[in-house]
């Protein structure tokens, strides 16, 4: 029961999207305001048996109630994960949460991912109310961040320096991101480069939008990375692939010549021009 309303909850919370399967209750008919929600519970087969065809969602919650419910998954979640070790894979993270939560272990890792982050904002929200039960939920919101992160199976990982060691002869630059990477496959594939490229190339674009400036260099690192691995004592599993100088810009330089849009894109077929409008 306490986990059904606090699924409830959550998918409010997630705005999850409309479903296309009939409503499954009868004082909850198409247009509700929590129509998606119950119907995807009752579809996910969420809901106690015993409703029936009634899903009694109208009796009103305390705030404690509502913490009560809160603070079920949350230890559920704190007794599962607390025999992980921190090399916990994230299918082992994912499995635990979904015995801690009571859910199948079916559901999609995004889902979980999806669940947990709606359950920190829970604990966020009931924080009050936890302290007041005597629930330490720390160790519960840890457990939910790395659930959360439990997606992220990239293989890069990112070192700040600040400032940067001589020996990367950064000029004039307080500060620079190193992105290190293990080659070796994910669970999608062998995209380590592409992987590596995308998140050097979306720090560049989070520094800008911060009002900083960077430069992408990989070329002139792949002569001296040996010695910049050494320096800085990057493990022999990972490679040192790019870094950033960051800082802020002393100039705004002219945009760079670009060739003209009609050069480089093609419309449906290469070599078609898109068609006047
Ligand atoms: C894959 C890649 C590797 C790069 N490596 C270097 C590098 O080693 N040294 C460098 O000064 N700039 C490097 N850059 C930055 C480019 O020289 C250039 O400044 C950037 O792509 C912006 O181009 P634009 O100034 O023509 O717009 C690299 C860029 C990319 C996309």
């Amino acid at each position: 029961m306490r986990a059904a309303v606090w699924l409830v909850a959550v998918l409010i919370l997630l705005g999850a999207a409309s479903p296309l399967w009939a409503g499954p209750f009868s004082e909850v008919p198409a247009g509700h305001w929590a129509y998606s929600e119950c119907s995807r519970l009752a579809s996910l087969g969420l809901l106690p048996s015993d409703r029936g065809a009634n899903f009694s969602g109208n009796p009103q919650l305390t705030r404690f109630e509502f913490a009560v419910t809160v603070l079920d998954p949350l230890a559920g979640l704190d007794g599962a994960v607390a025999v992980l070790g921190g090399d916990a894979s994230p299918t082992q993270w994912i499995e635990a949460a979904a015995r801690g939560l009571g859910l199948s272990p079916d559901r999609s890792e995004s889902e979980f991912s999806e669940a947990a982050l709606a359950l920190l904002r829970l604990s966020d929200e009931f924080g009050d109310e936890l302290r007041a039960l005597s629930f330490d939920a720390v160790p519960a919101r840890q457990a939910l961040r790395q659930l959360a992160d439990a997606r992220n199976v990239q293989a890069w990982r990112v070192e700040a320096l600040a400032p940067p060691p001589r020996a990367l002869a950064l000029t004039g630059a307080p500060a620079a991101i190193v992105l290190l990477i293990e080659p070796k496959g994910t669970p999608y594939g062998e995209f380590w480069v592409q992987d590596a490229s995308a998140a050097m190339e979306n720090m560049l674009l989070a520094a800008v939008a911060l009002g900083l400036a960077g430069c992408w260099v990989e070329g002139q690192i792949r002569r001296c990375e040996d010695r910049l691995r050494a320096v800085l004592g990057v493990p022999d599993n990972l490679r040192l692939w790019s870094l950033m100088p960051v800082g802020k810009p002393a100039v705004s330089p002219d945009r760079p010549p670009k060739p003209d849009v009609s050069e480089v894109a093609h419309y449906n077929h290469f070599g078609a021009a898109r068609a006047q409008d």
